[in-house]
C-alpha cells in the first residue's frame, strides 16, 4: 500500500510518500521558522495561511521525488491533532479534498503517534515492546508502548514541555526563535560546572516532569551573574544540562520500572547530542538498545506521519468520501487503539 503523508500541525509545512512493501521513497519540508522569527513564538493564524500557500506545491514535489503519480496512492493521511487547530485544518482539508478526487480513503495521524513511530523508519527498526521518551515542543512523555496503538502514559510534565523550556530559555537569552537549536550550540561552548540549575521533580518518585521552575533559575542566574558572552554560554550549558540530567534519570527509572529493555527517544528534543550521549551512556550501562529516528525525523516531518498512516490504513482504518474534516487541538494519545481496532 502506497500513502502521501501530510504535516501541518504548527510551524512545518511537510509531504512524504511512503510503501508498506518499499518503504519511505519521498520527503519533502519547508520550515516557516523565518515567517514567525520576528514575532519571537509562532502566530497561529501566519502559520494557516503559509501551510496554504506552501501545501500542494510540497506535495507535488515528495510525488514526484517518490516517482508517484497521484494516481498511485492508495490512502492519505495527514496530522489530524495535537496542534494548531487552523494549521490542523489546512492539511486535513487538502488531505480530504484529494482522497474524495481520487476515490480512496483519508486518515487522521496522532502527531505524537507519529513521533512515537518514527524510529521505525530507520534500519534496524526497534522491536516491541519498548519504552518511549517522546520530548518535543509541545509534549514531554514517558510511554509504554506494547505495539502501535497499544499505549501506557508512564509520565508527562506537569507544565512546560522540554522543548517549551528550551524556546523560552532561549528567548530570555536573547537567541530568538526557535531557540532549541541555537541555545545547544552556545552550551557547546559553557562551562558545565559554573551554574548548577535545580532537576525538578527528580528527588521523589515517579515518573512526571516538571520544566517551567528552570526558566525562573535562568533568569535569576542572568540577572545575578550578568550577560557577558561567557556567562550566557555557561548558563545555557547549565540549562541543557539540568534538562538531560533529568530526563536520563526519568528514563532510567521508566525502563526500571518497566523491565523493558528497549529506549525509543523521538521529537525535536532528541536532536540534542547532549541528550544523545547521555542516554547512550545509560543504555550502556543498562545494557538497554536505544532507538533515534535520524535528526531530520526527530523534528516534524510528513514521513512519520505516512508511516504511522500507512499501519492504520493498511489495516482497514480511514474513510472515502466527503466525511468532515476533524481537526483535534488536544488530543489524548491513550485513546488510540492498534489499528484497525
Ligand atoms: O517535535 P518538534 O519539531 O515539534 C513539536 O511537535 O513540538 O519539536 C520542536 C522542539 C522545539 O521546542 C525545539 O526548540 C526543540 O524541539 N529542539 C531542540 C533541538 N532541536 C529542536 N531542543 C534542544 N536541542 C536541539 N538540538
Ligand atoms: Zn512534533
Amino acid at each position: 500500500m502506497r500513502v502521501l503523508g501530510i504535516e501541518t500541525s504548527c510551524d512545518e509545512t511537510a509531504a512524504a510518500v511512503y510503501d508498506t512493501a518499499s518503504g519511505l521513497l519521498g520527503h519533502c519540508l519547508y520550515s516557516q521558522a523565518s515567517v514567525h522569527a520576528e514575532h519571537g513564538g509562532v502566530v497561529p493564524e501566519l502559520a494557516s495561511r503559509d501551510h496554504v500557500r506552501k501545501l500542494l506545491p510540497l506535495i507535488r514535489e515528495a510525488l514526484e521525488q517518490a516517482d508517484s503519480p497521484l494516481e498511485s496512492i492508495d490512502g492519505i493521511a495527514y496530522t489530524r491533532g495535537p496542534g494548531l487547530l487552523g494549521a490542523l485544518l489546512v492539511g486535513g482539508s487538502v488531505a480530504r479534498g484529494l482522497a474524495m478526487s481520487r476515490g480512496i480513503p483519508a486518515l487522521g495521524v496522532h502527531h505524537m503517534e507519529g513521533h512515537l513511530l518514527a524510529p521505525m523508519l530507520e534500519e534496524p527498526p526497534p522491536a516491541f515492546p519498548f519504552v518511549a521518551l517522546l520530548v518535543s515542543g509541545g509534549h514531554t512523555m514517558l510511554v509504554d508502548v506494547a505495539g502501535t496503538g497499544r499505549y501506557e502514559v508512564l509520565g508527562e510534565s506537569v507544565d512546560d514541555a522540554a522543548g517549551e523550556a528550551f524556546d523560552k530559555t532561549a528567548q530570555l537569552l536573547d537567541l530568538g526563535y526557535p531557540g532549541g537549536p541555537a541555545l545547544a550550540r552556545l552550551a557547546e561552548d559553557g562551562d558545565p560546572e559554573r551554574f548548577r540549575l535545580p532537576r525538578p521533580m527528580t528527588d521523589r518518585a515517579g515518573l512526571d516532569f516538571s520544566f517551567s521552575g528552570l526558566k525562573t533559575a535562568v533568569l535569576h542566574a542572568v540577572r545575578d551573574a550578568g550577560d557577558d558572552p561567557q556567562t550566557r554560554a555557561d548558563i545555557a550549558r547549565g540549562f541543557e544540562e539540568a534538562v538531560v540530567d533529568v530526563l536520563t534519570i526519568k528514563c532510567r527509572r521508566a525502563l526500571e520500572k518497566s523491565g523493558c529493555r528497549r529506549l525509543v527517544v523521538a521529537g525535536g528534543v532528541g536532536a540534542n547530542t547532549r541528550l544523545r550521549e547521555r542516554m547512550a551512556a545509560m543504555a550502556d550501562e543498562l545494557e538497554v538498545e536505544v532507538h533515534y529516528p535520524r535528526i531530520a525525523f526527530c523534528t516534524d516531518n510528513a514521513a512519520m506521519i505516512a508511516y504511522a498512516g500507512a499501519q492504520r490504513l493498511a489495516a482497514g482504518e480511514g474513510t472515502c468520501g466527503a466525511a468532515e474534516v476533524d481537526g483535534r487541538a488536544r488530543w489524548p494519545l491513550t485513546e488510540l487503539r492498534p489499528p484497525g481496532m
